[in-house]
């Protein structure tokens, strides 16, 4: 043998759930899968595909689980001549349950007519004027407009639109919302707005996944903020700040958005 591994074999039982029960509630998942896992078995079919002459030192129950298990090591090729089958203990399921509310953000950059058939898997999408024109055929270049446009795109299948409007900030609409809110920015002296978008949506992200208390438009206020730094200054990357050199406020939890 080239490598001996010695650990555990595990079923993978993997449930994608809103979130997670409390103690003895029962809830309603979207989807179901299982697989073969395991602190041993994993670097063993690891080391096997590479092409090492590998062994396997471990145990699955007198079970359904386990016969599959060293069926499935054998399609690996690993020796299971020391993977015994205990009756005394099951093999070892390792229930995993995915959070489904880790969002996706789509930003349509450049965008092109025909791809409705991904709205769908977007759970945020964001667009820009012109990528909203080419996606919804209606002209965006006022605030009024690209309200339209958002409610135009939302009904092709995501969950949240938002249209950047350069020194407009955005629009916003998700569907809880009855419709679509302009969330303005504050002026400045813009010199460059290279990579802006790519900005607004990197911080946009940001702000949704570490402070979710903050809300929809709360963040898209303070990603709209941080792009608006970035067109001060030239260039894409070099005129992205690091979160040291930006006011700690834009990090706090009180409210910066005023009443839209
Ligand atoms: N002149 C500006 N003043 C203030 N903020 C701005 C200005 N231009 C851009 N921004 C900020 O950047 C965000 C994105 O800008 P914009 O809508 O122009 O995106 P974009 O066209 O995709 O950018 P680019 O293609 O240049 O990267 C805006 O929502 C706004 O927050
Ligand atoms: C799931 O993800 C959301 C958003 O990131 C988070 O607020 C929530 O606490 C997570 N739930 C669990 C059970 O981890
Ligand atoms: C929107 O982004 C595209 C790239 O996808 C760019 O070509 C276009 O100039 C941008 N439009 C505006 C109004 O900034």
């Amino acid at each position: 043998m080239d490598v001996i591994v010695v650990g555990s074999c595990n079923v993978d039982l993997v449930s994608y759930v809103p979130r997670l029960p409390t103690a003895g509630e029962t809830i309603i998942g979207t989807k179901f899968s299982q697989g073969f896992g395991g602190k041993g078995a994993n670097p063993a079919v690891m080391s096997a595909r590479l092409g090492a002459k590998t062994a396997l030192i471990s145990m699955v129950g007198d079970d359904t689980y386990g016969k599959e298990y060293k069926l499935n090591l054998m399609k690996n090729d690993i020796d299971i001549s020391h993977v015994g089958t205990t009756s005394k203990a099951a093999t070892g399921v390792a229930p995993i349950f995915v959070n489904e509310s880790v969002r996706s953000l789509f930003n349509m950059a450049p965008a092109r007519a025909g791809l409705d058939q991904y709205f769908q898997y977007c759970d945020i999408l964001v667009v820009n004027e012109s990528e909203a024109e080419i996606i919804t055929g209606i002209q965006v270049s006022r605030v009024q407009e690209a309200k339209v446009a958002a409610e135009s795109i939302l009904k092709k299948g995501c969950k949240v639109v938002v249209i950047t409007l350069g020194e407009n900030g955005a629009v916003v609409l998700s569907q809880d919302d009855k419709e679509a809110i302009h969330i303005p920015t504050p002026k400045v002296p813009a010199v460059d707005t290279t990579g802006a978008g790519d900005a607004f949506c990197g911080s946009l992200a940001v702000f949704l996944s570490t402070k979710p208390e903050l809300g929809l438009q709360e963040s898209v206020y303070r990603a709209n903020r941080i792009a608006g730094i970035t067109v001060q200054s030239p260039g894409t990357q070099t005129s992205y700040p690091h979160r040291k050199d930006l006011s700690p406020e834009l990090f706090s939890e009180e409210k910066l958005l005023k009443d839209v």
